[in-house]
Parts: structure tokens; C-alpha cells; sequence
């Protein structure tokens, strides 16, 4: 088991979620397959055309993904609070939803885990850390996007990076997700300025050998 040891924090393992948005939606199961055995997590995006300028899939065809993994679902949707359940129900196991997609985050929180599924709460880029510090005791992950959340291939924001230090200086035990422009060397400065669980998309996906991009992610 690879594990981190940030100065002054304890020891966290390095998780990596591969997010389906850069995987071949006409065999979905078959790519995840390919990445199933060398990560932790498989990370699901979930657009709706509103949230975010950008559609991808809903609770029907997350019912037919297939993994032994845990699955996280990251939805980027207007009015969440519709539609957490049905993604319970369909087979997440965790739900991370938008602090700025809800006028009721804490409301929001319970019902997930009313639901059964791990919660999670993510920040876009241009918000603040602020926003969240009420909520960080009651979430199993926070996700910090290292991209205006929409699409795959960006480039990584280097914002993202004092955010995650300073959950981390608060949080030494929580799961700190990453999401947007992870590669080896992105990868590298996420790490070290505390983040845990990293997601990655058209690097692992892209790559002609998936198994060597998420180690290297791992820096192994
Ligand atoms: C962007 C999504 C990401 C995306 C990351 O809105 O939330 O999960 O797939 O893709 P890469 O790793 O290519 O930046
Ligand atoms: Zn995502």
C-alpha cells in the first residue's frame, strides 16, 4: 500500500480515481475493466447542460457500470437534491455534490447519507475554502477542482493548491480529492500539498499504457 507522509500530517494512502468522462462510452464497462485492477476509485461525471456547459450521463446508465470499486459519483447538476437518490440507488457509493449548486448544503449532506452513500462536497475554482469549513466535519471527501468543472483535457490550476494545504492542515485524516489536469508532474505538487485521492481522466485514459500512467501518478 503506497502511503504519503505529508510533514506535520499523518499518513494517508494515495487513492487514484479515474474518471470515465476521456473512457469510451460505447464500451464503458470493457475501459474500466482496463483500469480496475491498478486504482482505487472509479470516478463518474455527472453533467447536466446547466451546472456546467456540457451533458454526459444519468442514474440509468450509472445503474448499468459495472466495478468492484467504489464508485464516485461527482455531480454537476442544478438542483442535486432531485436527483441524489436516484444515484444511490443506482450503485454510488459516493455522492460528491457542488457547494455552489445548492442554497442548502447542510440539508443536502443529510440526504445523501439518509441514502446510504459517502459524501462528498466539492469547490470550483473560484471558490473560496470558506464556504465549506462549516460542513468539513460532517464529509467523508472534499473535492477541489483544479479546473472550471465541464470538460476534460484542461490544464491544471495552480489555485487549487493552497486550498488543498489548508484543508489539510485542518483535516489530516480526510479524504482531499483532486480533480482537473492531473498528469505525473501535477500529481507530484497535489501530493505534496495534501491531497489523497486524485482523479485523472484523458492522462490514464489516453495513455497506451494505462497501467504505467497510474503509476505514475502514484510516483512509482
Ligand atoms: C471535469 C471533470 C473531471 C475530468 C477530468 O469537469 O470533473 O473529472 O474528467 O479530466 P482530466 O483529467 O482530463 O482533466
Ligand atoms: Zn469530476
Amino acid at each position: 500500500m503506497l502511503v504519503h507522509n505529508y510533514s506535520n500530517f499523518n499518513i494517508v494512502k494515495i487513492k487514484i480515481a479515474p474518471s470515465i468522462l476521456s473512457a469510451d462510452f460505447g464500451k464503458l464497462n470493457e475501459d474500466i475493466a482496463s483500469i480496475e485492477p491498478f486504482c482505487d476509485w472509479v470516478h463518474v461525471d455527472v453533467m447536466d447542460g446547466h451546472f456546467v456547459p456540457n451533458i454526459t450521463i444519468g442514474a440509468p446508465v450509472v445503474k448499468k457500470i459495472k466495478t468492484g470499486l467504489l464508485m464516485d459519483c461527482h455531480l454537476m447538476i442544478e438542483n442535486p437534491e432531485k436527483y441524489v437518490d436516484d444515484f444511490c440507488k443506482a450503485g454510488a457509493d459516493l455522492i460528491t455534490v457542488h457547494s455552489e449548486a445548492t442554497e442548502d448544503l447542510a440539508g443536502l449532506i443529510k440526504q445523501i447519507k439518509d441514502a446510504g452513500c459517502k459524501v462528498g462536497v466539492s469547490i470550483k475554482p473560484k471558490t473560496s475554502v470558506d464556504e465549506i469549513l462549516p460542513y468539513l466535519g460532517d464529509l467523508d471527501v472534499v473535492l477541489v477542482m483544479s479546473v472550471e468543472p465541464g470538460f476534460g483535457g484542461q490544464s491544471f490550476m495552480e489555485n487549487s493548491l493552497d486550498k488543498i494545504r489548508m484543508l489539510r492542515k485542518l483535516e489530516p485524516n480526510l479524504d482531499i480529492e483532486v480533480d482537473g489536469g492531473i498528469n505525473a508532474e501535477t500529481a507530484k505538487q497535489v501530493i505534496l500539498a495534501g491531497a489523497n485521492v486524485l482523479v485523472s481522466g484523458s492522462y490514464i485514459f489516453g495513455a497506451e499504457d494505462r497501467e504505467a500512467a497510474i503509476l505514475s501518478l502514484k510516483g512509482e
